[in-house]
Protein backbone atom coordinates (compact mmCIF):
# COMPACT_ATOMS: atom_id res chain seq x y z
CA UNK A 1 0.00 0.00 0.00
CA UNK A 2 2.89 2.49 1.16
CA UNK A 3 4.87 1.20 -1.93
CA UNK A 4 1.53 1.98 -4.44
CA UNK A 5 1.27 5.00 -2.73
CA UNK A 6 4.82 6.40 -2.92
CA UNK A 7 4.88 5.39 -6.41
CA UNK A 8 1.78 7.12 -7.38
CA UNK A 9 3.01 10.36 -5.34
CA UNK A 10 6.34 10.18 -7.71
CA UNK A 11 3.91 9.67 -10.81
CA UNK A 12 1.82 12.89 -9.06
CA UNK A 13 5.35 14.71 -8.81
CA UNK A 14 6.16 13.47 -12.48
CA UNK A 15 2.84 14.67 -13.86
CA UNK A 16 3.00 17.96 -12.10
CA UNK A 17 6.74 18.69 -13.59
CA UNK A 18 5.51 17.70 -17.09
CA UNK A 19 2.45 19.81 -16.59
CA UNK A 20 4.45 22.75 -15.56
CA UNK A 21 6.42 22.94 -18.00
CA UNK A 22 3.70 22.09 -20.60
CA UNK A 23 1.77 24.83 -19.21
CA UNK A 24 4.66 27.15 -19.06
CA UNK A 25 4.51 28.77 -23.09
CA UNK A 26 0.52 28.70 -21.88
CA UNK A 27 1.37 31.42 -19.92
CA UNK A 28 3.39 33.38 -21.98
CA UNK A 29 1.48 36.13 -23.43
CA UNK A 30 0.26 35.59 -27.01
CA UNK A 31 0.66 39.01 -27.84
CA UNK A 32 2.96 41.45 -26.49
CA UNK A 33 3.79 45.27 -26.91
CA UNK A 34 7.32 46.46 -25.28
CA UNK A 35 8.50 49.51 -24.44
CA UNK A 36 6.29 51.06 -27.64
CA UNK A 37 6.50 54.71 -28.22
CA UNK A 38 5.17 56.17 -31.89
CA UNK A 39 5.81 60.09 -32.90
CA UNK A 40 4.90 61.38 -35.97
CA UNK A 41 6.69 64.39 -37.91
CA UNK A 42 4.07 67.45 -38.26
CA UNK A 43 5.18 70.43 -38.96
CA UNK A 44 8.96 70.64 -38.93
CA UNK A 45 7.93 68.82 -34.98
CA UNK A 46 7.65 64.99 -33.96
CA UNK A 47 3.99 64.76 -32.53
CA UNK A 48 4.17 62.21 -29.48
CA UNK A 49 1.35 59.80 -30.03
CA UNK A 50 2.00 56.91 -27.87
CA UNK A 51 4.55 56.78 -25.57
CA UNK A 52 5.80 53.94 -23.01
CA UNK A 53 3.12 51.33 -24.02
CA UNK A 54 3.58 47.89 -22.25
CA UNK A 55 0.54 44.94 -22.95
CA UNK A 56 0.73 41.34 -22.19
CA UNK A 57 -2.23 39.50 -23.62
CA UNK A 58 -2.41 35.67 -22.82
CA UNK A 59 -3.38 33.18 -25.20
CA UNK A 60 -7.14 33.46 -25.70
CA UNK A 61 -8.19 36.47 -23.83
CA UNK A 62 -10.46 39.12 -24.77
CA UNK A 63 -8.56 42.20 -23.66
CA UNK A 64 -10.35 45.65 -24.25
CA UNK A 65 -8.51 48.86 -24.78
CA UNK A 66 -10.33 52.43 -24.32
CA UNK A 67 -9.65 55.81 -24.68
CA UNK A 68 -10.62 58.94 -25.87
CA UNK A 69 -10.89 60.20 -29.27
CA UNK A 70 -7.61 60.92 -30.56
CA UNK A 71 -5.44 58.95 -27.82
CA UNK A 72 -3.78 56.98 -30.14
CA UNK A 73 -5.78 53.74 -30.08
CA UNK A 74 -6.28 53.21 -34.00
CA UNK A 75 -2.24 53.77 -34.17
CA UNK A 76 -1.29 51.20 -31.53
CA UNK A 77 -3.52 48.36 -33.89
CA UNK A 78 -1.86 49.42 -36.48
CA UNK A 79 1.17 48.91 -35.52
CA UNK A 80 -0.05 45.48 -33.86
CA UNK A 81 -1.05 44.80 -37.11
CA UNK A 82 2.03 45.67 -38.75
CA UNK A 83 0.52 48.19 -41.15
CA UNK A 84 2.70 50.96 -39.36
CA UNK A 85 6.14 50.42 -37.67
CA UNK A 86 6.87 52.21 -34.02
CA UNK A 87 9.16 54.71 -33.16
CA UNK A 88 10.78 52.38 -30.91
CA UNK A 89 9.75 49.46 -29.45
CA UNK A 90 7.76 46.15 -30.10
CA UNK A 91 4.98 44.23 -30.94
CA UNK A 92 5.85 40.17 -30.44
CA UNK A 93 3.25 37.34 -31.12
CA UNK A 94 4.24 34.04 -29.03
CA UNK A 95 7.45 35.76 -28.49
CA UNK A 96 8.22 36.44 -32.18
CA UNK A 97 8.77 40.15 -33.13
CA UNK A 98 6.03 41.84 -35.69
CA UNK A 99 7.24 43.39 -38.66
CA UNK A 100 4.43 43.66 -40.92
CA UNK A 101 1.17 41.59 -41.71
CA UNK A 102 0.60 38.48 -41.19
CA UNK A 103 -2.34 35.69 -41.27
CA UNK A 104 -1.52 35.39 -37.53
CA UNK A 105 -3.27 38.92 -36.92
CA UNK A 106 -6.83 39.15 -38.62
CA UNK A 107 -7.86 42.87 -38.28
CA UNK A 108 -11.92 44.60 -38.44
CA UNK A 109 -11.38 47.79 -38.79
CA UNK A 110 -12.94 51.26 -37.37
CA UNK A 111 -14.46 51.79 -40.70
CA UNK A 112 -16.46 48.94 -43.07
CA UNK A 113 -14.03 47.70 -45.18
CA UNK A 114 -15.90 45.14 -47.47
CA UNK A 115 -14.81 45.14 -51.08
CA UNK A 116 -18.26 46.57 -52.64
CA UNK A 117 -17.65 44.46 -55.69
CA UNK A 118 -17.47 41.16 -54.45
CA UNK A 119 -20.52 39.56 -52.86
CA UNK A 120 -20.64 38.55 -48.87
CA UNK A 121 -19.36 34.90 -49.59
CA UNK A 122 -16.37 36.23 -51.85
CA UNK A 123 -15.50 39.06 -49.72
CA UNK A 124 -15.41 36.06 -46.85
CA UNK A 125 -13.32 33.76 -49.43
CA UNK A 126 -10.77 36.93 -49.82
CA UNK A 127 -7.66 35.77 -47.99
CA UNK A 128 -8.12 32.22 -48.07
CA UNK A 129 -8.20 32.83 -52.37
CA UNK A 130 -5.08 35.17 -51.78
CA UNK A 131 -3.26 32.52 -50.00
CA UNK A 132 -4.27 30.59 -52.56
CA UNK A 133 -6.53 27.59 -50.13
CA UNK A 134 -8.04 24.67 -52.43
CA UNK A 135 -11.53 25.87 -54.26
CA UNK A 136 -13.00 22.88 -52.06
CA UNK A 137 -11.52 24.41 -48.77
CA UNK A 138 -12.51 27.78 -49.07
CA UNK A 139 -16.40 27.25 -49.52
CA UNK A 140 -16.17 24.82 -46.88
CA UNK A 141 -14.66 27.23 -44.40
CA UNK A 142 -17.10 30.32 -46.24
CA UNK A 143 -20.07 28.08 -45.40
CA UNK A 144 -19.12 27.69 -42.17
CA UNK A 145 -18.23 31.00 -41.17
CA UNK A 146 -21.60 32.35 -43.42
CA UNK A 147 -23.55 30.32 -40.32
CA UNK A 148 -21.46 31.12 -37.31
CA UNK A 149 -22.28 34.73 -38.26
CA UNK A 150 -26.19 33.86 -39.24
CA UNK A 151 -25.90 35.14 -42.74
CA UNK A 152 -26.19 32.03 -44.81
CA UNK A 153 -29.31 33.42 -46.89
CA UNK A 154 -26.93 36.16 -48.02
CA UNK A 155 -23.98 34.72 -48.93
CA UNK A 156 -24.90 36.00 -52.46
CA UNK A 157 -25.87 39.46 -51.63
CA UNK A 158 -23.64 42.62 -52.03
CA UNK A 159 -22.16 44.86 -49.10
CA UNK A 160 -25.34 48.01 -50.12
CA UNK A 161 -27.68 45.17 -50.06
CA UNK A 162 -26.79 44.99 -45.90
CA UNK A 163 -27.43 46.68 -42.92
CA UNK A 164 -24.50 47.82 -40.97
CA UNK A 165 -24.23 45.29 -38.08
CA UNK A 166 -24.44 42.59 -41.26
CA UNK A 167 -21.21 43.98 -42.91
CA UNK A 168 -19.54 43.94 -39.54
CA UNK A 169 -20.54 40.38 -39.02
CA UNK A 170 -19.60 39.63 -42.74
CA UNK A 171 -15.67 41.49 -41.74
CA UNK A 172 -15.97 39.41 -38.66
CA UNK A 173 -16.25 36.62 -40.68
CA UNK A 174 -13.78 37.28 -42.96
CA UNK A 175 -11.40 37.78 -40.47
CA UNK A 176 -12.14 34.64 -38.50
CA UNK A 177 -12.12 32.30 -41.68
CA UNK A 178 -8.14 33.08 -42.01
CA UNK A 179 -8.18 31.44 -38.86
CA UNK A 180 -6.25 34.19 -37.07
CA UNK A 181 -4.22 33.75 -33.61
CA UNK A 182 -5.19 36.94 -32.66
CA UNK A 183 -8.04 38.94 -33.28
CA UNK A 184 -7.31 42.85 -33.80
CA UNK A 185 -10.79 44.96 -33.88
CA UNK A 186 -11.14 48.75 -33.90
CA UNK A 187 -14.51 49.60 -32.82
CA UNK A 188 -16.25 46.99 -34.89
CA UNK A 189 -19.65 48.46 -33.58
CA UNK A 190 -19.04 51.87 -33.12
CA UNK A 191 -21.23 53.15 -36.15
CA UNK A 192 -24.31 50.94 -34.93
CA UNK A 193 -26.92 52.63 -33.25
CA UNK A 194 -27.55 51.39 -29.39
CA UNK A 195 -30.00 48.26 -30.25
CA UNK A 196 -27.83 46.83 -33.00
CA UNK A 197 -24.47 47.29 -30.76
CA UNK A 198 -26.13 45.44 -27.60
CA UNK A 199 -26.89 42.57 -30.39
CA UNK A 200 -23.28 42.50 -31.53
CA UNK A 201 -22.14 42.60 -28.23
CA UNK A 202 -23.94 39.58 -27.16
CA UNK A 203 -23.45 37.73 -30.85
CA UNK A 204 -19.70 38.29 -30.44
CA UNK A 205 -19.41 37.37 -26.82
CA UNK A 206 -21.10 34.27 -28.25
CA UNK A 207 -18.89 33.73 -30.51
CA UNK A 208 -15.85 34.35 -28.93
CA UNK A 209 -16.75 31.37 -26.24
CA UNK A 210 -16.78 28.99 -29.49
CA UNK A 211 -13.59 29.89 -30.71
CA UNK A 212 -11.58 31.17 -28.38
CA UNK A 213 -9.12 33.29 -30.24
CA UNK A 214 -7.47 35.88 -28.54
CA UNK A 215 -9.01 39.01 -29.60
CA UNK A 216 -7.46 42.53 -28.57
CA UNK A 217 -10.06 45.41 -29.49
CA UNK A 218 -10.25 49.15 -29.10
CA UNK A 219 -13.41 51.08 -28.19
CA UNK A 220 -14.32 54.31 -26.47
CA UNK A 221 -17.34 52.44 -24.67
CA UNK A 222 -16.73 51.44 -21.72
CA UNK A 223 -19.54 49.45 -20.56
CA UNK A 224 -18.70 47.59 -24.18
CA UNK A 225 -15.14 46.97 -22.85
CA UNK A 226 -15.72 45.28 -19.70
CA UNK A 227 -19.18 43.34 -20.80
CA UNK A 228 -16.69 41.93 -23.56
CA UNK A 229 -13.23 41.66 -21.89
CA UNK A 230 -11.33 39.84 -19.34
CA UNK A 231 -8.87 42.66 -19.00
CA UNK A 232 -9.12 46.23 -19.92
CA UNK A 233 -6.41 48.92 -20.49
CA UNK A 234 -7.39 52.39 -19.73
CA UNK A 235 -5.31 54.77 -22.05
CA UNK A 236 -4.69 58.40 -21.40
CA UNK A 237 -5.24 61.64 -23.58
CA UNK A 238 -2.34 62.05 -25.97
CA UNK A 239 0.17 61.20 -26.11
CA UNK A 240 -1.54 58.01 -25.05
CA UNK A 241 -0.04 55.85 -22.20
CA UNK A 242 -1.34 52.72 -20.54
CA UNK A 243 -2.88 54.56 -17.16
CA UNK A 244 -4.78 50.96 -15.85
CA UNK A 245 -5.13 47.78 -16.72
CA UNK A 246 -7.93 46.61 -14.86
CA UNK A 247 -8.85 42.62 -15.07
CA UNK A 248 -12.65 42.05 -15.60
CA UNK A 249 -13.18 39.44 -12.79
CA UNK A 250 -16.87 38.61 -13.97
CA UNK A 251 -18.61 35.36 -14.89
CA UNK A 252 -17.08 33.80 -17.97
CA UNK A 253 -20.51 33.62 -19.41
CA UNK A 254 -22.16 37.05 -19.74
CA UNK A 255 -25.36 38.39 -20.92
CA UNK A 256 -26.65 41.97 -21.09
CA UNK A 257 -28.32 41.72 -18.17
CA UNK A 258 -25.18 41.75 -16.26
CA UNK A 259 -24.67 45.10 -16.85
CA UNK A 260 -27.24 46.49 -14.40
CA UNK A 261 -25.60 44.16 -11.57
CA UNK A 262 -23.74 46.42 -9.03
CA UNK A 263 -20.15 44.29 -9.21
CA UNK A 264 -20.13 45.72 -13.01
CA UNK A 265 -21.43 49.45 -11.90
CA UNK A 266 -18.19 49.49 -9.66
CA UNK A 267 -15.90 48.19 -12.41
CA UNK A 268 -17.65 51.21 -14.94
CA UNK A 269 -17.06 53.41 -12.04
CA UNK A 270 -13.33 52.81 -11.43
CA UNK A 271 -12.82 52.54 -15.41
CA UNK A 272 -14.44 55.90 -16.08
CA UNK A 273 -12.60 57.55 -13.29
CA UNK A 274 -9.62 56.66 -14.59
CA UNK A 275 -10.45 57.95 -18.24
CA UNK A 276 -11.75 60.95 -16.45
CA UNK A 277 -8.40 62.31 -14.07
N1 LIG B 1 -0.15 59.57 -40.23
C1 LIG B 1 -0.30 60.50 -39.27
N2 LIG B 1 0.39 61.65 -39.32
C2 LIG B 1 0.27 62.56 -38.34
N3 LIG B 1 -0.53 62.42 -37.27
C3 LIG B 1 -1.24 61.31 -37.18
C4 LIG B 1 -1.18 60.27 -38.17
N4 LIG B 1 -2.01 59.27 -37.80
C5 LIG B 1 -2.56 59.66 -36.64
N5 LIG B 1 -2.10 60.87 -36.26
C6 LIG B 1 -2.48 61.60 -35.04
O1 LIG B 1 -2.30 60.71 -33.97
C7 LIG B 1 -3.32 60.91 -32.99
C8 LIG B 1 -3.98 59.57 -32.69
O2 LIG B 1 -4.75 59.13 -33.81
P1 LIG B 1 -5.56 57.78 -33.77
O3 LIG B 1 -6.28 57.65 -35.07
O4 LIG B 1 -4.65 56.68 -33.38
O5 LIG B 1 -6.58 58.07 -32.58
P2 LIG B 1 -7.77 57.18 -32.00
O6 LIG B 1 -7.51 57.02 -30.54
O7 LIG B 1 -7.94 55.96 -32.81
O8 LIG B 1 -9.03 58.14 -32.18
P3 LIG B 1 -10.57 57.76 -32.51
O9 LIG B 1 -11.17 57.27 -31.22
O10 LIG B 1 -11.16 59.08 -32.93
O11 LIG B 1 -10.60 56.75 -33.61
C9 LIG B 1 -4.24 61.97 -33.54
O12 LIG B 1 -3.88 63.20 -32.94
C10 LIG B 1 -3.93 62.01 -35.02
O13 LIG B 1 -4.08 63.31 -35.52
MG1 LIG C 1 -9.43 55.23 -34.05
Amino acid sequence: MLNTRSSNDLREHETQSMYRSDVRPVDHPKLEVRDLYKSFPVESKQLMVLQDINLQIRPREFACLVGASGCGKSTLLNIVAGLATPTSGQVLVDGKAVTGPGSDRGMVFQNYTLYPWLTVSQNIAFGLDLRKLPKVEQRQRVSYFLEVVGLTQFANAYPKQLSGGMKQRVAIARALANEPEVLLMDEPFGALDAQTKEQMQQFFLNLWEQTHVTVLMITHDVEEAIFLSQRVYVMSTRPGQIKLEVPIELPGHRDLEIKLSPEFVEIKRQVLHALRD
